[in-house]
This record gives C-alpha cells, sequence and structure tokens, in this order.
C-alpha cells in the first residue's frame, strides 16, 4: 500500500504532463497550420493581383489588336479598289497607245509599260487574296465540270510561254471525260501557281508535266519540273505565307512575294484536299501535286 501511493501519483502526474504537453503540441499544431494557410492566402492574394495585372494588359493588347487588324482590313480594300482601278487603267491606256505604229522603240515601251502593269495587278490580286483566305473572307463557288477541259485551256494558255522559253511541256490526257464539283477558277488558280513556278524555275532545255487522274473517289493532279529543285526542309516550307526557299538560286530572287504555293494550299484545302511537295534535291527538278474529292456539296460555301 506504502509503495502503491506513490506510484498512483507519479502514473497521475504522468498523464497530466503528458496531456498538456499534448494540449501544448495540438495548440502550437494548430497556431502553425493556421500560419502555413495565412501565408499561402498571402500568396493567392498576391497571384491573385499578378493576374489580374495580366488580365488587364491582355485586354489591352487585345484592343491594340482590334485597331491593327481594322487598320489591315481598312489597308487591304484601299489596295484592292485605289491600286487595282489606277492599274487597270494604264493597262487600258497602254493597249489603246498601241495603234500599229511600227516605231520599235515606242513598241517596246508601250510593251514594257503593259507588262509593269499586269505583273503589278497580278502581286496586288495575289495580296487581296491571301488576306481574304487569312481573314476567312473567302466563298467558294462549287459546280460540276469536266476537268479535261479546264486541263486542256490551262495548257494551251501555258504553251506558248513554255515554247519562248524552249520549256517543253507536256499534258498527259486523260482518255476518259472526269467530272468534278469544285470552284473552277479557284482549282485553275492552284494549277496555274504551280504551273508558273515549273516554268519559272526550269530552264531552257528542261521540261515541264502536268499529269491528272482519279483514284478512289479522288481527282490527283501533279506538276513535275526538271528545274532548280528544293532542299527538303523547303518541301512543307513553300506552303507558308511569304516564304520563299533560303536556298533559292540568286537569279531567281526578287521574282515573286512568296504567296502562290499559300494561295495554292489554302484553296485545295478549302476543297478538302491535300497538297505536297516533292524534291530530289537542288537542281534535280520538283514534283508538286495535290488530291481533291470528286464530289463536294454542291451548295456555296461560306468561307471555311
Ligand atoms: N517548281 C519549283 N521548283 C523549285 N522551287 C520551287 C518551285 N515551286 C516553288 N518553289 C519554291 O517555293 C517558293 C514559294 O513559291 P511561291 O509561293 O509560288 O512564291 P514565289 O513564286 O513568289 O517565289 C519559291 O520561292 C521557291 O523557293
Ligand atoms: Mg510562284
Amino acid at each position: 500500500m506504502s509503495i502503491l501511493l506513490p506510484l498512483c501519483a507519479a502514473a497521475v502526474c504522468g498523464l497530466c504532463a503528458f496531456a498538456a504537453a499534448k494540449v501544448y503540441y495540438t495548440a502550437k499544431n494548430r497556431r502553425d497550420f493556421g500560419d502555413e494557410v495565412r501565408a499561402h492566402c498571402a500568396a493567392l492574394s498576391e497571384r491573385n493581383g499578378e493576374l489580374e495585372v495580366m488580365l488587364s494588359r491582355l485586354g489591352a493588347e487585345n484592343a491594340e489588336f482590334k485597331r491593327l487588324n481594322e487598320i489591315k482590313s481598312k489597308f487591304m480594300s484601299m489596295v484592292a479598289h485605289d491600286l487595282k482601278q489606277p492599274l487597270t487603267s494604264v493597262q487600258g491606256y497602254a493597249s489603246a497607245l498601241d495603234d500599229g505604229e511600227q516605231d520599235p522603240l515606242r513598241r517596246k515601251m508601250i510593251g514594257n509599260i503593259t507588262k509593269a502593269a499586269v505583273n503589278m495587278t497580278s502581286l496586288i490580286n495575289d495580296l487581296v487574296d491571301v488576306y481574304a483566305l487569312s481573314a476567312g473572307k473567302f466563298s467558294l463557288n462549287m459546280k460540276k465540270f469536266v476537268y479535261n477541259e479546264l486541263m486542256d485551256d490551262i495548257y494551251q494558255q501555258y504553251k506558248v510561254s513554255a515554247d519562248g522559253k524552249q520549256i517543253d511541256l507536256r499534258l498527259i490526257e486523260m482518255p476518259v471525260k472526269i467530272e468534278v464539283v469544285a470552284d473552277k477558277l479557284r482549282i485553275h488558280q492552284a494549277v496555274s501557281n504551280i504551273l508558273n513556278n515549273a516554268l519559272k524555275f526550269t530552264k531552257a532545255g528542261g521540261s515541264v508535266e502536268i499529269r491528272y487522274y482519279t483514284d478512289s473517289g479522288n481527282l490527283r493532279t501533279s506538276v513535275r519540273d526538271s528545274g532548280s529543285g528544293m532542299v527538303n526542309v523547303d518541301r512543307v516550307r513553300v506552303f507558308e505565307r511569304f516564304r520563299q526557299s533560303d536556298f533559292m538560286p540568286d537569279e531567281y530572287r526578287g521574282q515573286g512575294w512568296g504567296l502562290g504555293m499559300s494561295i495554292a494550299y489554302d484553296v485545295v484545302r478549302a476543297h478538302h484536299g491535300i497538297i505536297e511537295s516533292d524534291s530530289s534535291g537542288p537542281g534535280r527538278g520538283s514534283l508538286f501535286w495535290f488530291t481533291i474529292p470528286l464530289e463536294q456539296p454542291l451548295a456555296e460555301a461560306d468561307g471555311f
């Protein structure tokens, strides 16, 4: 009994000390936890402040972006109307001056004026098209037509300039009639852009071959040339806007703005098609081809 009492007292004291320590540490943990929560809250509110600043900056940048876009639209409509109109007049007056007079110098000068005006008109048309395509302001006029006839027209159109450059331009005709639903003018534009390049990048004595055929519900058109060719990296990059090959031979620099292939790309994509290019390397010619489905919705598309 005499031993039990001090033992009990010690146990009670121990328990009390344990309880007191637990209360102390629980309170301390709660305080620490509270401090931690407060620190997180402060960090969050600081982050929130930063986000608000970023949001208002983004709002301002967005407004600026909208303003610049409006300026771009205005500029493009000025280019379309205010520049194209006088250029058409220049062409008209130049051909009016060409009254059949035989003075060679005068004829040469008139020819140069016409050529410059035609080139500028074509560059401006490309610019206007690129703007319409990138702004989604592009509609397709889908109609059924005979593809063989379009290809014949294009071939005849380019045969004269190919002969003039002593390039052997060939069209591999299809013996069967191919009917396709597409925007004829836009497909004409895409093929012309590809063909223009093939003739531009091929020297006298070279050849350009146009081919078309159907394959599992698709229409495939290809243009192969024996011209300056491309490096591997350009096979995809040539379809970007304002992109010309860094490895292009110097003699071609300054000819064009690097828009033709991006327009062809957008036209083909708008027809749910695929366009690609290939080359075995510099000096070894190029191949450009695209496919579009033979059937498209007959209704006029509102852009894409
Ligand atoms: N048939 C081709 N042979 C070699 N390079 C080509 C050919 N077609 C296109 N390219 C390359 O792709 C670039 C982009 O073509 P394009 O968009 O038509 O622009 P541009 O003709 O105004 O230079 C050309 O500058 C050229 O570097
Ligand atoms: Mg071109």
